[in-house]
């Protein structure tokens, strides 16, 4: 399976792709973790995207590209996946497609819908784990222990780009940037939107149809 998770900021990508990972037998990644991860291993590649990220611009295409092309082309993930936040241009959405073409295409894109108050509430009580990135949130999904991970027990802290003025230009970014790319697979896949404004229990119920 090979699947790809879209949506705006704070619509619950990285809340859900860890359960449609385990659901399908396959990886996931986020283009957004793998930059994180870059800045935390202080590479080139993490201080340049750094840059971007917290204005909350995209980081430009190429670098975005090649990166997340590697993580497809070890040997875990070549027979399937699911990617989360990427592709977001029309640029991405090609070169993925072109890489794609051999491999028998994408399976399904999954939309996530969700109305614009309702992300800024997420993104501003959003706490996340340093070690696994596994997201929480301090109202609508608190960790069992206050601060730590319920998966890994890993710190939870919260992102430098999650202010209101960072969410805004990232909210804006993505109608943009990401709305042609979502026209684009209407056109040429079968897209699945799912009402991501649901309890995250009836998130899952939903994706449990729109997978099997
Ligand atoms: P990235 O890290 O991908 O951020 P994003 O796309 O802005 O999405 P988020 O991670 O903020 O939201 P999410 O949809 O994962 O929501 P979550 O599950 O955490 O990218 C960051 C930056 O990296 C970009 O701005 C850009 O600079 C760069 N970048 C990344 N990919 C790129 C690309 N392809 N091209 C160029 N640049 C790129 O949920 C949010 C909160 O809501 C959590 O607190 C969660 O607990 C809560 N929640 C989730 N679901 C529910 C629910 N159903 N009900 C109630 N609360 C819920
Ligand atoms: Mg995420």
């Amino acid at each position: 399976m090979k699947i790809i998770l879209m949506g705006p900021p704070g619509s619950g990508k990285g809340t859900q792709a860890s359960y449609i990972a385990s659901f399908a037998g396959v990886n996931s990644v986020s283009s957004g973790d793998l930059f994180r991860d870059n800045l935390a291993r202080d590479t080139e590649l993490g201080r340049l995207a750094k840059t971007y990220m917290d204005q909350g611009k995209y980081v430009p295409d190429n670098v975005t590209i090649d990166m997340v092309m590697s993580w497809i082309e070890a040997p875990a993930n070549k027979e399937g996946f699911v990617l989360d936040g990427f592709p977001r241009t029309l640029m991405q959405a090609e070169a993925l497609d072109d890489r794609l073409s051999e491999l028998g295409g994408v399976d399904k894109v999954i939309l996530f819908n969700v109305p614009e108050v309702e992300l800024v509430k997420r993104l501003s009580g959003r706490i996340l784990c340093r070690k696994c990135q596994m997201p929480f949130h301090k109202e609508f999904s608190p960790p069992k222990n206050d601060g730590e991970c319920d998966k890994c027990g890993g710190e939870l802290f919260q992102r430098d780009d999650d202010t209101e003025v960072v969410v805004r230009k990232r909210l804006k970014v993505y109608t943009e940037e990401t709305d042609p790319v979502v026209d684009w697979y209407r056109k040429t896949t079968n897209i699945v939107e799912i009402d991501g404004s649901q309890e995250i229990r009836d998130v899952e119920a939903s994706l449990n149809e729109a997978l099997r």
